[in-house]
């Protein structure tokens, strides 16, 4: 069945990129494209950060009035075409530039504006969505007001949740000043005497989706529902977790030009890459010693409360550990002087670089995750793809990607362990370098994770059953 999808969300790659859902929303839309059975188009802000190369390609669709309350702001739209799918970009420039792309006192304000520019935009241009499909808080209002103002008959809507923690809450005036909807639709946008763009989402969205079926399972209780679970629980029957993908071209050791050394299954070639970085970071030089790193944004999430506690432990092991990331101060000025404490065994370099990171995912042996909560993960994906092992918690997608070493039955591609807590970390990464010592059990390790295979194909697939499943249930209540 050909349908046309609308993606809605904040960020995609190439454009513009925080985290991990530009990736997915970068990927997902090319992934089903090749399956060649549908009009797949994206919709983001255009934010000033998004490069000029980009905005030189984009041309005027329409131009349109969009009522935020009492306020009208203009919205134009852009499109460019990129690798034969339509992008659609909304610019304002009172809202969207500004420098950087979150973190400002109305960014509620902001993905209102946006999501209700796309739901009256629907209205005009020539692009009729079968799906509506939304990605985060920042897009979840486009997915209520779909339902509100219904711009496109018998249009459905699917909401993913890439991460719970953050929800786009509003003090609950924002429903006189920005909303201009009648009176009966505000119980559906509000949580607790708040107005939630995420729960507005959940409330109305004809399916829900996460990025891993165990997170789909862990977001109903309220260890890991951020105050949602009741609400996620009701809607239990709705609600999907499907594994994300990775850019299998765009992550590719074999040719990836970032690399000293480029290899596909040679761990020889790829140790060239360790001893490059050694040098680089004023390591001991030394092929044996295993590396250990993390690659990540230095925020509670990841786990660091868990590494602080144990670093200096696990440094008197004859061991190596790089952290590149940058985030809250109270990581990076620990990292920081943890790596001038231990200066010929650890490096930290406190900023983001891509190319870095490409580079430390080759040289490294071991790739750390262990994550209070990971709704997917990509890292430990990326991390398997060149060959390093991942240790991580067993939470989320790390969970559904990870199986720990079994030594006795020769099965597993990583280390992880279940409780969050330092001790229990510690012991899995002394185990895993028992392991790395073990010449024999390494090398099946090693063999096991070149058979881990985490493309977009199966995901993709399961995206386009689901789709295929609102549509037919739509025609048969026909
Ligand atoms: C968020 C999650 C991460 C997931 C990504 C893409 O960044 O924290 O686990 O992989 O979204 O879905």
């Amino acid at each position: 069945m050909k349908k046309n999808i609308l993606f809605v969300a904040s960020e995609c790659s190439p454009f513009i990129k925080t985290g991990g859902l530009a990736d997915v929303v970068g990927s997902l839309p090319q992934a089903l494209k090749k399956n060649g059975k549908g009009d797949i188009r994206v919709c983001l802000p255009l934010y000033q950060d998004i490069p000029k190369t980009w905005r030189n390609q984009m041309e005027v669709v329409t131009t349109l009035d969009v009522e935020v309350g009492w306020r009208t702001h203009q919205a134009t739209f852009y499109q460019l075409s990129y690798k034969g799918l339509t992008y659609y970009f909304v610019a304002n420039d009172y809202y969207f530039s500004r420098n950087g792309i979150y973190g400002y006192e109305d960014d509620g304000e902001r993905f209102l504006f946006f999501s209700q520019a796309v739901i009256e935009a629907l209205f005009l241009i020539d692009f009729k969505p079968d799906i509506l499909h939304a990605h985060d808080w920042q897009a979840g209002l486009a997915v209520a007001l779909a339902k509100i103002y219904q711009p496109v008959q018998d249009m459905k809507t699917i909401f993913t949740i890439h991460n719970l923690k953050y929800q786009g809450i509003m003090q609950k005036d924002a429903f006189e000043d920005l909303f201009n909807i009648p009176p009966d639709h505000i119980a559906g946008l509000e949580w607790h005497g708040l107005l939630n763009s995420l729960k507005a989402a959940l409330f109305h969205a004809d399916k829900i989706t996460t990025v891993s079926p165990t997170y789909a399972d862990e977001i109903k209780t309220p260890y890991y529902g951020e105050g949602l679970h009741p609400f996620l629980s009701e809607r239990s029957d709705d609600l999907v977790g499907i594994l994300n993908g990775l850019d299998m071209e765009a992550y590719n050791p074999k040719t990836d030009p970032n690399l000293f050394t480029n290899y596909s299954y040679s761990r020889k070639k790829k140790q060239e890459n360790k001893l490059q970085l050694q040098e680089q970071f004023g390591l001991t030089i030394d092929q044996d010693i295993p590396l250990y790193v993390i690659v990540t944004r230095l925020v509670e999430q990841k786990g660091l409360h868990l590494i602080q506690a144990i670093l200096d432990e696990f440094l008197q092991e004859n061991v190596q550990f790089i952290l590149l990331g940058t985030g809250d101060y109270e990581f990076e000025h620990f990292f920081y002087h943890a790596a001038e404490r231990h200066s010929e065994k650890m490096a930290a370099y406190l900023s983001f670089d891509e190319a870095l990171a490409r580079q430390l995912y080759a040289a490294s042996d071991f790739f750390l995750m262990p994550s209070l909560f990971e709704p997917c993960g990509l890292a430990q994906l990326i991390a398997l793809q060149y060959k390093s092992v991942p240790v991580v918690r067993e939470t989320g997608g790390l969970k559904d990607t990870v199986t720990p070493f079994d030594e006795y039955n020769d099965t597993g591609n990583g280390f992880s362990f279940t409780n969050y807590n330092a001790h229990d970390l510690l012991n899995v990464l002394r185990y895993s370098l028992s392991i790395y010592n073990d010449k024999n059990k390494w090398t099946t390790l090693f063999k096991n994770i070149k058979k881990s295979n985490f493309s977009w194909k199966d995901s993709a697939k399961a995206y386009d059953s689901l789709y295929s499943s609102l549509l037919t249930s739509e025609m048969q209540h026909a």
